[in-house]
């Protein structure tokens, strides 16, 4: 018998969306085919009747930060995976800095062999960058990328000085990845406003053309050495118009949810809950970061999921650290999009799950095409519901888009070919793998 079917739901194909029924077989998509043509749900262990419901790969999170080791009290493996799952994530890569931070291979492996038994989620791995480590990076297996923090932000890391940005950048053949707030802007900033207590100050101390400045710089590295240069978590207009001139150069760019559908208005609401690095900008950077996806400027959307405590961030201006939460409401704020008409399904298919599978290569995943990894997610495209605290499985225990009313959510998550979330139940405990980098 084979493990599952998933039929008559409205299924998001590389080539477009149509109703199909889809089978799974050794974890795999073994076919899809027109709904009720080819399989009967009893000849199978598991059938799901997905009529209403949109059919997506499962999304890849490029970036998530689920603090293991060190910052288990803000987020964990088993918390963090969950929370994943429930937004229909069914991969995520998670960033260096840690507690010690991800930059020897001795840390490397010591983080693998903590998360493989953890992770309810496949995942894949980012080394950081020190002005000394390039030796051992470069003998990394399977690694994501390497992650430069050209500007500081939670955490130690931090590479900011022309020297060792151009060792790195000459000497790493490999994906890299930046932070890019230029370092300098952020410190005498930070001095003028040293005052400062509301949180309103952050985008005024990291500003836009912090970002910019630093922007440019990474990619003029990139130029130079000719380097593959990933830009995390874009937040303004300005940086989008210099990656679109420099995408032939090989620059990519991802955009986090908070920066597409917060912004600096609702600071004020938020408090120190709003404060992350890079800030929230304007009104018109969403409307631009949203318009950045649509056209395909924007290679992908990553969450940049940063969670700490609320007493943690409960604490001033200055005391509270940066980060927020998101890997639980990318799909349902990207879904939301595609009710008001900012992007089509295929396109939220794209941003979220084709578009990272390809720029990081990772293998057999990112499409529902026969042959690829049963990674799915079925979502309700009909009804608007509120995001409570209530339902958060962070470890962190909120999000800064409570009270949202968002039409389009997960109903049910598929782990290689198994049923692993179903309407706010983990009815399964299933090993995320690893991913390999092509
Ligand atoms: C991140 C964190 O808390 O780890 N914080 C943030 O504000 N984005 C670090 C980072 O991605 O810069
Ligand atoms: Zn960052
Ligand atoms: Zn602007
Ligand atoms: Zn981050």
């Amino acid at each position: 018998m084979s493990d599952l079917l998933i039929h008559g739901g409205t299924v998001v194909l590389p080539d477009g969306e149509r109703v199909a029924d889809v089978a799974v077989e050794g974890g795999k998509i073994h076919a899809i085919s027109a709904p009720g043509q080819t399989f009967s749900p009893g000849a199978f262990s598991r059938a799901v009747d997905a009529a209403g419901l949109v059919v997506l790969p499962g999304a890849i999170d490029a970036h998530v930060h689920f603090r293991v080791p060190g910052g288990e009290h803000k987020e964990d493996w088993d918390t963090g995976s969950m929370a994943a799952l429930a937004g229909g994530v069914t991969t995520v890569l998670d960033m260096p800095n840690t507690d010690p931070p991800t930059t020897t291979l001795a840390a490397l492996e010591d983080k693998r062999a903590r998360i493989a038994p953890r992770a309810r989620v496949n995942w894949g791995l980012y080394m950081g960058a020190t002005k000394d480590n390039l030796a051992e990076v470069k003998q990394a297996r399977n690694i994501a990328g390497l992650k430069i923090y050209m500007g500081s932000s939670t955490g130690g890391l931090l590479v900011y000085e022309d020297g060792p940005l151009a060792s790195i950048f000459g000497g790493y053949s490999g994906r890299i990845c930046v932070h890019a707030e230029d370092e300098q802007i952020i410190r005498d900033n930070s001095l003028k406003f040293s005052g400062a207590t509301d949180v309103t100050v952050h985008g005024r101390i990291r500003t836009v053309t912090s970002a910019k400045r630093a922007t440019e710089r990474a990619i003029a590295l990139a130029r130079r050495f000719a380097r593959p240069v990933h830009i995390c978590h874009m937040s303004t207009a300005e940086e989008l118009e210099l990656v679109r001139a420099a995408r032939h150069d090989g620059i990519t760019c991802e955009v986090t949810p908070h920066h597409l559908v917060l912004n600096e208005d609702g600071l004020a609401d938020l408090g120190t809950l709003g404060k992350m690095n890079p800030p929230l900008r304007g009104k018109h950077d969403n409307e631009a970061l949203w318009g950045g996806l649509a056209d395909g400027v924007i290679d992908f959307v990553a969450t940049d999921h940063a969670p700490h405590t609320l007493k943690e961030k409960m604490g001033g201006y200055w005391e509270a650290p940066s980060g927020v939460p998101g890997v639980q409401h990318m799909l349902p704020l990207l879904l939301n999009g595609v009710h008001y008409g900012r992007l089509t399904l295929t396109q939220v298919a794209q941003v979220t799950a084709t578009g990272p599978a390809e720029r990081f290569g990772i293998q057999n995943k990112g499409r529902i095409a026969p042959g690829h990894d049963a990674d799915l997610v079925l979502a309700a495209m009909g009804d608007a519901r509120l995001v409570r605290v209530k339902d958060v499985v962070s470890k962190c225990g909120w999000t800064p888009y409570e009270g949202m009313d968002l039409y389009g959510w997960p109903e049910v998550t598929v782990l290689g070919g198994q049923v692993v979330y179903e309407r706010g139940r983990f009815p399964k405990v299933t090993r995320g793998r690893e991913v390999m980098f092509g």
